[in-house]
């Protein structure tokens, strides 16, 4: 009898049949937060062998994983293995913060091969280009999500609200094989022909909402208040401009309004910047605000309050 296994949204289903003759992918995971332990147990619990891979110093060879939604928790075993040890990684997916992605994936690098692929899952934009020279080989794939997970311990984390998740490589229509398999694990995922624009979105949002949210210590909601909301306008006409230059136009027609759904959606929310700033954590402020005024610089363009943001975001120092 074939062994049925559950999704992330506990269908059951026999992945043998659903995925042809073609093995399961074996995912290695770096970055070990919320979104890492959200999906490295998916992929597992959807039958892939699913591995983390621990920092050096750290030495073990199994991790288990625990998982709190609606009030039940499902404890996941999957494998462990240092970065530095010896194996192949032929699927490699990365949920560390934007700063760290380079070097962690450096950590890993003998490890990777022209056959390996790596699935950047990582807020931001421009953490890669340093990555991609010095280690060219691998097949780079990009990913967004909003599911929504937040840590609550060491591996053990709440999923708080399901989100969808858009993956692609900019360029390329169809998927690659792996994906039909990650589909069923992570539900729902689409492949994304127009990942770029997708990240681009993504971007511009934060940038409106992060460092304003951090900087005022509150919560999301509170930026549509009389005091911040001109503020986030003015963040906006600017990544507009700027999006424009870069060939985004289309992407943040409507960004005034896009901004304005995603701070009532996520009202009682604290953003991952504010997060990082009250744990005394580093800032993807380089990789969000930062890489705009970089593309704004390439254009001439100048972007007066993103600067002052992004300024004082790097004086808290973190
Ligand atoms: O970075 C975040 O926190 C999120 O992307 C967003 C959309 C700003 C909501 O908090």
């Amino acid at each position: 009898m074939q062994e049925l296994h559950t999704n992330a949204l506990g269908q059951l289903y026999n992945p043998v049949r659903q995925a042809g003759s073609v093995s399961p992918a074996h995912w290695h995971v770096l970055g070990a937060g919320a979104i890492g332990c959200l999906f490295a147990s998916a992929l597992r619990r959807s039958g892939c062998p699913a591995t983390l891979l621990l920092r050096a110093g750290e030495d073990q060879d199994q991790a288990t994983i625990q998982v709190e939604r609606e009030g039940q928790t499902t404890q996941v075993q999957l494998g462990a293995s240092p970065v530095s040890a010896p194996g192949h990684i032929g699927h490699l997916l990365v949920t560390t913060k934007a700063q760290d992605v380079h070097d962690a994936v450096l950590s890993v690098a003998h490890r990777l091969d022209a056959s390996s692929q790596v699935l950047l899952l990582v807020n931001g934009l421009g953490f890669d280009h340093t990555l991609r020279t010095e280690l060219p080989a691998p097949a780079y794939f990009h990913g967004s999500t909003t599911e929504g997970a937040y840590r609550l311990q060491r591996r053990h984390i709440r999923h708080a609200g399901r989100g969808v998740t858009r993956i692609g490589q900019p360029g390329r229509d169809s998927a690659p094989d792996w994906f039909g398999q990650w589909r069923r694990a992570v539900s729902p995922s689409h492949w994304d022909p127009l990942i770029a624009e997708t990240l681009w979105l993504k971007l511009a949002i934060n940038c409106a909402i992060n460092p304003l949210s951090a900087l005022h210590r509150c919560s999301n909601g509170e930026l549509a208040g009389p005091q911040l909301a001109p503020q986030v306008a003015a963040l906006c006409d600017e990544v507009i401009e700027v999006s424009a230059a870069a060939g985004f136009a289309k992407v943040t027609t409507h960004l005034h309004q896009q901004v304005a759904d995603v701070i009532s959606a996520t009202a009682a929310n604290r953003s991952s910047m504010l997060q990082d700033v009250l744990a005394g954590r580093s800032t993807e402020i380089d990789y969000i605000n930062g890489h705009l005024i970089a593309v704004a610089r390439h254009y001439g363009i100048s972007t007066p309050h993103n600067q002052a943001l992004y300024d004082r975001i790097i004086k808290l120092g973190n």
